[in-house]
């Protein structure tokens, strides 16, 4: 095992212990390292400011633009890091800064950096699929995760557009190297264990050496991302001082379809995931454009947002309606869980202490079959759910007018995900119709009793869900 975690930073070499390793990544960057191009304003994940490009082999062949305030230092070992500090070569500005310049992008000091990287990222993902026009949707999407709060959006956007990507050289090709590449293929070969007085940090190679950490530590937790335990972690409510890291387990980053099933393993972020399932099931792939910033999907994993089962995640509904099973290994066993069993109450799963979520695995539905994603939030990016739907159905005929099996999932409405399955029997008996439908709705709105908070009132909630559903029906054909 090393008892460093290695990574590389603006194109040099570093090793840290866990003195080091415990630091949040943007406070390492500025207070440590002195790179304060990198700003630290929500502290939370939320508005982009603290953005850098993260080289991870295991999950891009690119440079992505991931939210420093939220990133454990010692999430980066096996990485390779660019921050804005680097951008400019030599005396010459990366595309991004220029544009930024010449279409007077840049506004405050605060959130700039934050909006070069995440152009910057854009260049990357467009020079990596050899395309060399910005759309001004792409321009628009690789944004949502940068919040400017004083003057407005418009020049950021010209930049985006203004940016002449056949002169962009790739951060890359500056910053990757064949010895680089061969230091990270051995770095993520070797487990890590490091440990001061209040730091445990522990990432082994396997799935069975990770459960046998688990049988002799009861109290470390596993840590996936930490998109959502980096917030718990700066906002002082938990300390993160004893983490089993998943990010070394190979098998973990896979994802395959094979058989009509699409089977994901822990560690396949929600970017690969939507890349993955664009043909396959296309609307869960839109319905991932309104899931968190590029900076979260770039990072934060799918199973991370399921095991975490907060009551107003975006996927867990999703996976619902998709009937599908979490893959669970233990120190005696393998199995698979139904994830309509697998919440037990408000953020409590179905996960025995000595058990780790392996991955996920689902039925790609038939083409014949319906399947519509709903989010009601008080923003349309980068927000968190009031109300979220998914319903699903398969037809008896191909004019889709008569069900024959259908899921209703929502969240946003009790203290865990839930399948209203009264109104799904009652559909499967009665059908749906513009004659029963006041039937239908009394099922409906007796399967749930939301609270009334921020995001939204009770009364409002169930108004959310009748409106949700009866538009899926309604978009259908079914109802007029
Ligand atoms: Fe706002 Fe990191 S400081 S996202
Ligand atoms: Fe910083 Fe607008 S650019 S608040």
């Amino acid at each position: 095992m090393r008892n460093k975690i290695i990574f590389y930073l603006n194109g040099k070499r570093k090793e840290e212990d866990a003195d080091k390793a415990s630091m949040m990544l943007a406070d390492y960057l500025r207070y440590d390292q002195s790179l304060t191009g990198t700003k630290i304003v929500c502290a939370e994940g939320d508005c982009g400011a603290c953005s850098v490009l993260r080289y991870y082999p295991q999950i891009s062949e690119q440079y992505l633009a991931v939210n420093s305030c939220i990133t454990l230092l010692a999430q980066l070992d096996g990485s390779s890091l660019v921050t804005v500090d680097a951008l400019k070569k030599n005396d010459e500005f990366h595309e991004a800064q220029k544009a930024m310049i010449t279409c007077h992008g840049s506004q405050c000091g605060f959130c700039t950096p934050g909006f070069v990287i995440a152009l910057a990222g854009l260049v990357e993902e467009k020079i990596s699929k050899k395309e060399l026009i910005v759309t001004s949707q792409e321009a628009k999407n690789c944004m949502t995760g940068n919040l400017c709060r004083c003057t407005g959006y418009q020049p950021i956007i010209n930049a985006a557009l203004a940016m002449d990507l056949q002169k962009s050289e790739s951060v890359k090709v500056r910053f990757s190297s064949a010895a680089q590449e061969a230091e990270l293929k051995k770095v993520l070969n070797v487990g890590v264990s490091l440990k001061n007085d209040s730091f445990e940090f522990i990432a082994p190679k396997t799935i069975k050496e990770a459960l046998e950490v688990l049988k002799n530590n009861p109290d470390i937790r596993i840590m996936a991302s930490a998109t959502d335990l980096g917030v718990v972690h700066n906002k002082r409510k938990l300390k993160l001082n004893k983490i089993l890291s998943l990010h070394l387990i190979d098998e973990l980053y896979k994802i395959e379809e094979n058989a009509g099933f699409i089977i994901l393993g822990a560690r396949v972020t929600i970017a690969e995931f939507r890349n993955f399932v664009k043909t396959s099931v296309p609307e869960f792939s839109s319905y991932l454009d309104v899931f968190a910033s590029p900076q979260i999907k770039n990072i934060g994993t799918i199973i991370g947002n399921i095991a975490t089962a907060s009551p107003i995640g975006d996927t867990p509904p999703a996976f619902l309606a998709l009937d599908a099973t979490v893959l669970i290994e233990g120190s005696v066993s393998k199995k698979e869980i139904l994830l309509s069993e697998f919440y037990l109450g408000y953020r409590k799963i179905k996960l025995a202490a000595d058990e780790i979520i392996t991955g996920l695995k689902f039925k790609i539905p038939e083409k014949s079959s319906t399947l519509k994603f709903f989010k009601n939030s008080a923003r349309k990016d980068m927000d968190i759910s009031a109300v979220n739907m998914a319903i699903k159905v398969d037809w008896k005929d191909d004019q889709k007018k008569t069900v024959k099996d259908l899921i209703i999932a929502v969240g946003g409405v009790a203290a865990t995900p839930l399948r209203f399955k009264k109104t799904e029997d009652f559909i499967r008996v009665n059908g749906i119709n513009s004659q029963n439908i006041d039937k239908v709705m009394l099922e409906l709105h007796s399967e749930f009793t939301p609270l009334s908070d921020v995001r939204a009132t009770a009364a409002y909630r169930h108004v959310i869900v009748e409106n949700a559903f009866k538009r899926f029906f309604t978009e259908v054909g079914v109802l007029s």
